[in-house]
């Protein structure tokens, strides 16, 4: 979906339960759209009474993806919309971190996340105080942070970045002259985009005089040790297992995976190349390594496309996240993004480099 494109949303209630069963009705039984139907058309109408946009993340369920949101996409895509939009509040169904970059491109305007509970495990496995001993330990390194931080990480990085142009961004940086790119906070997503750029990996956690053993003339990707607790979990033998059951799948995995995982899978990329594939190259059927709720969505969006899916790995953290929260969110103006001033100002500058290296 290119980056403006606004999704047709319905006028009525009529509308809405004829959308939705028309998106859903061959992955949800009907009792259930009808519930839901109700639900959304509340917040339609009064999103548009409001002045609000809603954003929804690729890994929202089914029945809220393909009702209420105006744009769907992967990070650096609502990213990008959030950049651009004329609405006085923004409602991102998504995790904080989201919820925190809407806010630093938009500070005049109310952005609401829908649930206190959508955390990141990314996110939560970095401080401004790391940030800050990694610059100390390496100084003229230039910081690169994973978009999966909050704000005050940001404040403390000259780049940021998602998984849709983490390799763009470190190439830059090494054609701009830069040797040393510390790359936080994933490992797995630090050390597949050094695979990808074709640089050397170095662990913080190794010592100085390791690090010191290096060519000081070849650029180096330095990376921090938190993961997806959902994409750590898929493993080699999981590629096996899905090989000998469907020896026809193409399998997508988010490199947020390991990077043993990905040196087995057929197409690695963030949710907007996975969701790109499945519309654009015919395959007999497609395998994710993902958070569930993407396979159950494309399901939805191209029925003529045969998706094996494994739910029994679910972000607990984007879970949280339901039609019923995003209308109290309207109705009560929560849960709202608050940042300091400062933190806004200074978090800006990575995140506007991260907008335009795509
Ligand atoms: P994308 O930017 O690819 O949508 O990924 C976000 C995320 O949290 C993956 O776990
Ligand atoms: Fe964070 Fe992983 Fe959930 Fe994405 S899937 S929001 S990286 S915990």
């Amino acid at each position: 979906m290119p980056d403006s494109a606004a999704l047709p949303i319905p006028a009525s209630m009529d509308e809405t339960l004829t959308l939705m069963r028309t998106r859903l009705s061959h992955v949800i039984p009907d009792f259930e759209i009808q519930a839901k139907a109700e639900i959304a058309h509340e917040i339609n109408v009064l999103k548009r009474e409001m002045n609000a946009v809603i954003l929804g993340h690729n890994y929202m369920e089914p029945a809220l993806y393909h009702s209420v949101p105006d744009y769907t996409g992967d990070s650096l895509q609502l990213s990008v919309v959030a950049s651009k939009t004329q609405a006085d509040i923004i409602v991102f169904c998504g995790v904080l971190f989201m919820g925190e970059s809407a806010k630093i491109l938009n500070p005049s305007k109310t952005v609401l996340v829908p649930s206190e509970k959508a955390g990141c495990s990314l996110a939560e496995g970095i401080t401004p105080e790391d940030v800050i001993a990694l610059r100390q330990r390496f100084p003229g390194a230039m910081v690169v942070s994973y978009v999966n931080t909050y704000a005050s990480v940001k404040a403390e990085s000259d780049y940021c970045c998602t998984s849709g142009n983490a390799d763009k961004v470190v190439k830059h940086l090494i054609a701009a002259g830069y040797k040393q790119i510390i790359f936080l906070p994933d490992e797995y997503l630090a050390r597949n985009t050094a695979s990808d750029v074709g640089v050397r990996y170095f662990a913080a956690s190794g010592s100085d005089e390791e690090f010191a053993a290096l060519p000081a003339d070849e650029p180096v990707v330095i990376g921090w040790k938190s993961r997806c607790e959902v994409h750590e979990l898929f493993t080699v033998d999981d590629v096996d297992n899905v090989r000998r059951q469907y020896p026809d799948a193409v399998i997508l995995a988010h490199p947020e995976c390991s990077p043993e995982v990905m040196a087995k899978v057929d197409v690695a990329g963030s949710t907007k190349l996975m969701v790109d594939y499945v519309r654009e190259v015919d395959a007999p059927r497609y395998a994710l390594f993902t958070e569930c709720s993407m396979g159950d969505n494309l399901a939805a969006e191209f029925p003529h496309r045969e998706m094996v899916r494994a739910c029994s790995l679910r972000c607990k953290h984007m879970n949280t996240i339901t039609l019923q929260d995003t209308l109290e969110a309207l109705r009560k103006l929560q849960y709202q993004v608050h940042l300091d001033e400062d933190v806004i100002t200074r978090a800006r500058t990575p995140i506007d480099r991260m907008i335009s290296i795509r």
